[in-house]
């Protein structure tokens, strides 16, 4: 008879202290699967860790074997990621799941959120779209000007630095092999402003309750904007007069909002759709890529379904 082999997810969490939320949407995704949990963890720790864990089971058993990866630092998340990539050989190659404290998802989520906003309204896909993500140099933030750039969004990335937006301008610039992202400074409302002035979207992505927008700026520069949202669900908002709940809500005259919560809301199905993924896939990394992929089927499936939609779907397919 063969061997039952349990569905086992190792969490390792680069932070002091593992991420309930995480853990808890594993269990209430896979309520059979067991949990191992480490904290703290640095690059040589997961290197010991997943070599320890590839062969007790032998191959099947790592096929049953998934990885998460956590952590609020996301450069030390990708460090443990890449060596734990170099320590896997077939046939003991584990799924991996990267989220460095729902970065990748959330962003996912925003842009994803922005995309199907955007097609619902009759305005097209992302493509030559102005886009400002505030206040995007955080792991959220990066991640949601690296989807809008693989979009061929025209970007601005604003930061309180010059230095911090322009180096992460330069680095997707770089990975993407063209000039789509600009790093700006954006400190005061006047600044904020400006860097939205030609915005079709605009993304808030700075840190939880901090207001970057004012309702006022919006009022007097967002002449050109369509689509405000943003990801920050403890007050004060990112952005003045934009409620968490709001999904589409028309803010100002011709501006309409999404917030938080609706973000939130895809942000965890992306959470789950990742972790099934990874379950039911023997090896492969699954991170925002992929999150954000699977955003984009929802949307393009729902849309046909609901015969909304009247150019094919595929047109709008970019492929990474
Ligand atoms: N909805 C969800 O499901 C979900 C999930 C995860 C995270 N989030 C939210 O997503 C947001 C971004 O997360 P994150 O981890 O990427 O954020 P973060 O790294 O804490 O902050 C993002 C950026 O905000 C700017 N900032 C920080 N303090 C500021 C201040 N006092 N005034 C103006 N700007 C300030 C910083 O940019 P500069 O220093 O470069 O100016 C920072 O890089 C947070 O609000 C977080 O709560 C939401």
């Amino acid at each position: 008879m063969p061997r039952q082999l349990k569905k086992v997810f190792i969490f390792l969490d680069t932070d002091k202290h593992a991420s309930s939320f995480d853990i808890l949407t594993i269990i209430d995704t896979f309520p059979d699967a067991a949990i191992l949990k480490y904290e703290s963890v640095t690059v040589e720790d997961a290197e010991k860790i997943v070599y320890d864990a590839m062969f007790p089971r032998g191959p099947e058993g790592a096929k049953q074997t998934k990885i998460f990866i956590n952590g609020h630092n996301s450069e030390r998340v990708n460090e443990v990621l890449e060596k734990i990539r170099e320590c896997m050989f077939p046939p003991f190659e584990l799924a991996i799941i990267v989220d460095p404290r729902g970065a990748y998802t959330t962003a996912a989520a925003a842009v994803a959120k922005t995309l199907e906003f955007s097609l619902k309204k009759g305005w097209g896909n992302l493509e030559e779209k102005a886009v400002t993500v505030l206040a995007g140099t955080g792991p959220v933030g990066q991640t949601a000007v690296e989807l809008y750039a693989s979009e061929k969004a025209n970007v601005v990335v604003t930061s309180r630095s010059l230095e911090r937006a322009s180096s992460v301008a330069t680095k997707i610039n770089k990975k993407y092999e063209r000039e789509k992202v600009r790093g700006v400074e954006a400190q005061t409302s006047e600044e904020i402003g400006k860097a939205i002035e030609d915005a079709d979207i605009a993304l808030s992505a700075g840190a939880a309750g901090v207001q970057i927008l004012p309702l006022e700026t919006l009022k007097k520069y967002g002449r050109n904007c369509k689509i405000v949202a943003d990801i920050n669900a403890i007050p004060p908002f990112g952005v003045e007069g934009l409620k968490s709940e709001s999904d589409g809500n028309e803010i100002l005259l011709d501006i309409f909002g999404i917030g938080a919560l609706a973000i939130g809301k895809l942000k965890n199905k992306l959470e789950v759709e990742l972790i099934k993924r990874a379950a039911e896939e023997p090896k492969g990394v699954f991170d925002y890529k992929i999150a954000y992929e699977a955003a984009r089927k929802a949307i393009f499936k729902k849309f046909k379904e609901e015969k909304s939609f009247e150019v094919e779907p595929e047109k709008y397919w970019l492929p990474y």
